[in-house]
């Protein structure tokens, strides 16, 4: 029985099957793998689902790493929880994604689907309910398992339950497009827990404001950030007892000792000196991202050449650094964006590329330490996502860059709230406006360009993994 347990839908391991027959396991990185690398592995349990044929493949077979529960819901339900409601429901809703002419369609499908949503989400309560030791305290993750936390409480109610939402939370007036039976059960999934955890008070004010709004069906109330001194949401549910949930922010950060560590490895070093004879001595605006709708790759790029249209000095003299890995390419709009992106990087090399300079260089590679390379070679970083939980590679490129970069970074990141002092912020629909911040940052005095970066460096680093984890933790003992 653990005293410890996480739960997300993508583990901090995967399985690859072979042609052969044979499975090899890879382990994963990220804030999650840090932050419960500060608790004993024996004391603690991950539990995540299988994703791939390997993955099922590997609980067919009994494999799994220690300290690590995979749970292979059945193939058909697994797709509709994750391709159906939370990538493209629950993760167009908090992002404020729809494209409201045409979406969204809540219909007899949706209703099927959230009926899998629902399922997924009892495999992850019953696992949990299974492994926590009494009184243990149990660290769910995302809008992936949002019905978890009331999910779990009714079968263990003597269980320490947190939730954290990496992604930004809905406003409540984006939340009335949802049907309202389903926001009431959205929102009294996520109040079963003891502490809600986001990473920003415009998310967690979102919350609250939204829970006051849709807790009929019982009672709910929001204490407000300004009037209390504790925050968070009182409830009683008609038939059930009074309780409250807490809502706190931890803004997650990085580990800026690992992080250079692993910057300076030597197939980092390699990719750079490859990057390094591509670029020259020409300067360089970074991003990297997944293909993802609300990281904003395109208005990006719109920027970049409007950049190069109204400021011909610049041609030849900058090359923009892309890394747009694909990602949910189960979905179609998902695909499009993808080759959108591609199609907009090559007409920008068609219209301004020479024989020896092309303007773009776009890599689709999940490739960490390519991308770990160009933060290294980083002058300037744009990250302009229209709505973003909290983006970390705002926070990763001040931290690696070798010469100090300046970064372009949008008021819809959640790291705007931590970086925006240092930062050159812009609206991320603005594309002129991010034109001249990039013109900006290029021209900006080398000494201003140390000083930014030093201060977003260590604003960066404040909360690493492990202190985020353990505050967490803490705090869902404490009372
Ligand atoms: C976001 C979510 C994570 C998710 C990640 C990758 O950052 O907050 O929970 O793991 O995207 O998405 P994927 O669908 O590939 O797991």
């Amino acid at each position: 029985m653990a005293s410890v347990l996480v739960a997300s839908n993508r583990g901090p391991v995967s399985y690859a099957l072979a042609a052969d027959g044979t499975l090899s396991a890879r382990r994963g990185g990220g804030g999650l793998v840090s932050g419960l690398s500060a608790v004993s592995s024996e004391d603690s349990v991950w539990v995540c689902a299988a994703l791939s044929d390997g993955d099922r493949e590997a609980v067919r077979r009994g494999v799994s790493e220690p300290g690590v529960r995979m749970l292979a819901v059945e193939p058909a339900v697994y797709d509709d929880a994750y391709n159906g409601i939370a990538n493209s429901v629950l993760w167009f809703l908090h992002h404020h994604l729809w494209d409201i002419p045409r979406e969204p369609v809540f219909d007899a499908e949706f209703r099927r689907r959230w009926e899998s949503y629902r399922a997924y989400n009892r495999a992850f309560a019953e696992e949990l309910a299974a492994r926590a030791a009494e009184g243990a305290a149990v660290l769910v993750q995302d809008y992936h398992l949002a019905l978890v936390p009331g999910q779990l409480r009714e079968l263990r109610p003597d269980l320490r339950i947190g939730h954290f939402t990496h992604t930004p939370w809905v406003s409540p007036e984006y939340a009335r497009m949802l049907p309202q039976d389903i926001r009431e059960e959205l929102v009294w999934g996520m109040l079963g827990a003891d502490e809600l955890g986001f990473h920003t008070w415009g998310w967690a004010s979102a919350f609250i404001e939204g829970a006051r709004v849709d807790g009929a069906g019982g009672v709910a109330e929001g204490v407000l950030p300004a009037d209390a001194s504790w925050r968070g949401v009182h409830h009683h549910r008609a038939g059930g007892t009074a309780r409250r949930t807490r809502v706190a922010v931890h803004p997650l950060g990085v580990d800026g000792d690992e992080l250079r560590a692993l910057a300076h490895r030597p197939e980092v070093d390699e990719r750079l000196a490859g990057l390094r004879a591509e670029v020259g001595d020409r300067m360089t605006i970074v991003r990297v991202d997944r293909t993802e709708l609300s990281k904003n790759v395109v208005r990006g790029m719109l920027a970049y050449r409007e950049l190069l249209r109204e400021r011909p000095e610049w041609h030849d003299r900058v090359v923009h650094l892309a890394s747009a890995y694909p990602s949910r390419q189960d979905l179609a709009v998902y695909r499009a964006y993808t080759a959108a992106v591609a199609e907009l990087a090559e007409e920008i090399n068609a219209e301004f590329g020479t024989e020896d300079w092309q303007p773009v260089l776009l890599s689709v590679k999940d490739d960490f330490p390519r991308s770990l390379a160009a933060y290294r070679m980083a002058d300037v970083a744009l990250i302009n996502p229209v709505r973003d939980g909290m983006n970390l590679v705002a926070k990763e490129i001040p931290v690696v860059s070798e010469s100090g970069c300046v970064l372009v970074l949008s008021t819809g990141a959640g790291a705007y709230d931590e970086l925006r002092e240092d930062a050159l912020t812009v609206s991320p629909y603005d594309v002129s406006e991010t034109a001249r911040a990039l013109h900006r940052a290029l021209t900006m005095p080398p000494s201003e360009r140390t000083d930014r970066s030093k201060r977003l460096a260590a604003a960066a680093t404040a909360l690493p993994p492990q202190q985020w984890f353990l505050k967490q933790l803490e705090a869902l003992r404490e009372d």
